[in-house]
């Protein structure tokens, strides 16, 4: 028995450990595995893959990005814009059954978010035995309790408040922090509350400047002169739109960054404190996975080989909050977990006086 695996959409620490659970557990069922590199296009001709023997495993569990590398554009794209999504074509869908044949491949494991794994729902409809594995740094898919690579992230927006902290403390500044997280808050929330922040700034909630400026004037007043903002690149104020950066390309997701610095600006501009931003960008996607992103993807692999083993196709491994288990793709995919705005994190938010900007 040979199958595949394939890593799709934008990397994240943890893509190489999954890599190696999968080949690892394969391999004591005496299956052979191959990967399949530059996203699902490895599987087209000319075909580009490479066979994960256990020599070529060593080192993997630590390695960030993905030795597969990953394509988050090109024919295989599935999302065109916040819930839009495109149909593969049938040509395209049978191409790639055929370069699975040919391989010899008789299921695959597809790693990603919701494009990849909206494509490998679409893959398991035509006939294609394939399981998914759930990828982001945003933690925001619906059927699991959590992604990997999020808490890597969180771990570098951690150290990134730490730091600014100490500066920020010297020089009496406002610190604002722009972490990833297009729908969702969950990195900005997580390290908000890790890292020490006064101001936590979420898609979830619109924010209102004059709500935010009042939080640094309240810290003035209790002699605390400077103030640590963390803001999600997808926040927004009342009203306002996402900020975007870069060009904009055509059937792709708006590019979002450059929240932090709009805020920072109208932040001195309102109360004349001296404000710095600071994007973190994709430092949050790249590096070692933390030891809880290591043992969440050696779960998540071994679980995608047993799916397979019981010809459980069409299926997403999920942690349910106690356990990994499974979900179909088809609920899996399509739905965004946030960041609940009546229960635990928004709560205990609120009661600590760390304001949300409502
Ligand atoms: O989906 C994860 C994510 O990190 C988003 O938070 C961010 O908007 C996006 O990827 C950026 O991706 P890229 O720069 O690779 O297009």
């Amino acid at each position: 028995m040979k199958i595949g695996i394939v890593t799709g959409g934008g990397d994240c620490p943890g893509l190489n450990a999954v890599i190696r659970a999968v080949a690892k557990t394969a391999a004591k069922r005496g299956w052979e595995t191959l990967g399949i590199i530059g996203g699902y296009d490895g599987l087209l001709e000319p075909q580009n893959f490479r066979v994960l023997d256990y020599q070529s495993l060593a080192g993997l569990l630590v390695r960030g990005g993905t030795i597969l590398g990953t394509a988050n554009r090109g024919q295989f794209s599935a999302k065109t814009g916040h819930g839009e999504t495109r149909q593969l074509p049938k040509e395209l869908l049978d191409a790639t059954k055929a370069g699975m044949a040919k391989l010899g491949i008789s299921a695959l494991v597809s790693v990603g978010g919701d494009g990849s794994l909206t494509i490998a729902q679409q893959m398991h409809e035509a006939g294609i035995p394939i399981v998914g594995v759930p990828k982001t740094i945003d933690n925001d898919l619906a059927a699991t309790t959590t992604t990997f690579g999020f808490d890597s992230a969180v771990a570098c927006a951690t150290d990134a408040l730490d730091r600014l902290h100490t500066t920020a403390e010297s020089h009496n500044r406002v610190m604002v922090l722009e972490v990833m997280g297009r729908y969702a808050g969950w990195i900005a929330i997580y390290a908000g509350l890790a890292g020490g922040a006064d101001v936590i700034l979420i898609p979830e909630i619109p924010f209102q400047y004059e709500s935010v400026c009042r939080a640094v004037r309240e810290r003035e007043k209790h002699g605390k002169h400077f103030t640590l903002i963390v803001a999600a690149e997808g926040a927004k104020p009342v009203g306002g739109n996402f900020v975007t950066s870069g060009m904009q390309q055509q059937n792709r997701e708006a590019r979002l960054g450059g929240i932090g610095a709009v805020v920072a600006a109208e932040i001195e501009q309102r109360t004349g404190k001296e404000t710095r931003a600071m994007v973190l960008g994709h430092l949050q996607r790249g590096g070692s996975p933390t030891y809880m992103d290591r043992v969440l993807c050696t779960l998540f692999g071994a679980k995608a080989v047993e799916l397979i083993t019981e010809g459980r196709f069409g299926r997403m491994v999920a942690h349910n909050g106690r356990c990994v288990d499974s979900v179909s793709l088809a609920e899996a995919t399509g739905k965004l977990r946030t960041v609940p705005l009546d229960e635990g994190f928004v709560h205990a938010t609120r009661s600590l006086g760390i304001c949300l900007g409502d």
